[in-house]
């Protein structure tokens, strides 16, 4: 396993568009994000948290302070250069990734990531072939275009493309919009799987509580541009009147717990976060 620390000292960030800059959207972040951990980055509509992610790999450069990834640090100076060796380290599946799909065949698709970074044809071809599989794909799909395939199959096909590339660091903005409940449950664990098998640092939003219950051993809380909490998922989910402030939401174990502690007068001695530990919790004060 790669050690791959993310540490982010006093960043500030806005966005550029010609000559007009918008108003600062990052506010003097700082903050650590721990090699290995599976971090989830939560908050409302528009508090900073596809911005935040996007300080990771270039596609927005810190106006001041700096991003370290790794060994690799990112300042408005060194831009150009240390944001070509973050990508190469930092894989990103964004909402609707599919929409990234260009090649004219899925395997074209998935080589041209490894063969941009500079990995052999032969090689690139037999990674193409280990990855469609490990995505639950039928390799007869790498010889046909992306733009004949289902839009699941498309997504699944982006995300190969970026297993392919071996990342160390995995950002994922929403992976799951726009599928239903058991498809984004599939993307989900694939995605969790690879975390854990290749030991790598990721970074998921969500703007479900129960994405974070049940994969997050971290939470970060984005509120107007800036970190207002960072730490484990119990801590957030005990503390209700956080919760309504960042206009978050509980995961469902969670909500179930607080009706039944109302309903009959009782505390539990834990937070859960999914119904087995609500299960165990409810047996152990003899309510089950
Ligand atoms: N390309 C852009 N140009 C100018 N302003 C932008 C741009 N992208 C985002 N912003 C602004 O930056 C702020 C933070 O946006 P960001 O996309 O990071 O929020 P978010 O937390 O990811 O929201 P959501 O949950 O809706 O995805 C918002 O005020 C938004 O209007
Ligand atoms: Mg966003």
């Amino acid at each position: 396993m790669v050690a791959m620390q993310i540490n982010l000292h006093q960043v500030t960030a806005d966005y550029q568009a010609g000559p007009i800059r918008s108003p600062e959207i990052l506010k003097s972040i700082s903050t650590t994000v721990k090699s290995g951990s599976f971090t989830a980055v939560a908050g409302k509509t528009g508090s900073g948290k596809s911005s935040l992610l996007k300080l990771m790999n270039g596609l927005l450069v810190p106006v001041k302070g700096r991003v370290s990834i790794g060994e690799i640090m990112i300042t408005s100076e060194n831009a150009k250069q240390s944001v070509k060796e973050a990508r190469q380290k930092v894989g990103m599946v964004f909402q609707f990734p599919e929409s990234q799909l260009f090649a004219e065949t899925v395997e074209k698709d998935i080589m041209f990531g490894p063969m941009n970074f500079g990995v052999p044809e032969a090689e690139a071809k037999q990674i193409a072939l280990e990855v469609i599989k490990r995505v639950g794909l039928d390799a007869s799909l790498l010889s046909k275009s992306p733009f004949s395939l289902s839009g699941g199959q498309k997504r699944y096909v982006a995300m190969a493309g970026i297993l392919a590339m071996s990342p160390d660091i995995l950002i994922l903005d929403e992976p799951g919009a726009g599928l239903d409940p058991k498809g984004k449950k599939e993307v989900m664990d694939l995605l969790h799987a690879w975390h854990k098998e290749r030991g790598l640092t990721t970074l998921l939003v969500t703007h479900d509580m129960d994405d974070v219950a049940l994969y997050a051993d971290e939470v970060i809380v984005m509120d107007g541009g800036r970190i207002v909490f960072q730490d484990n998922p119990e801590r957030l989910f005990a503390d209700m009147a956080a919760i309504h402030q960042w206009g978050l939401d509980l995961p469902q174990a969670r909500k179930l717990q607080i009706r039944i502690e109302q309903e009959a007068n009782v505390t539990l001695s834990q937070i859960c976060l999914t119904l087995a530990q609500l299960a165990d919790a409810l047996i152990e004060a003899g309510l089950a």
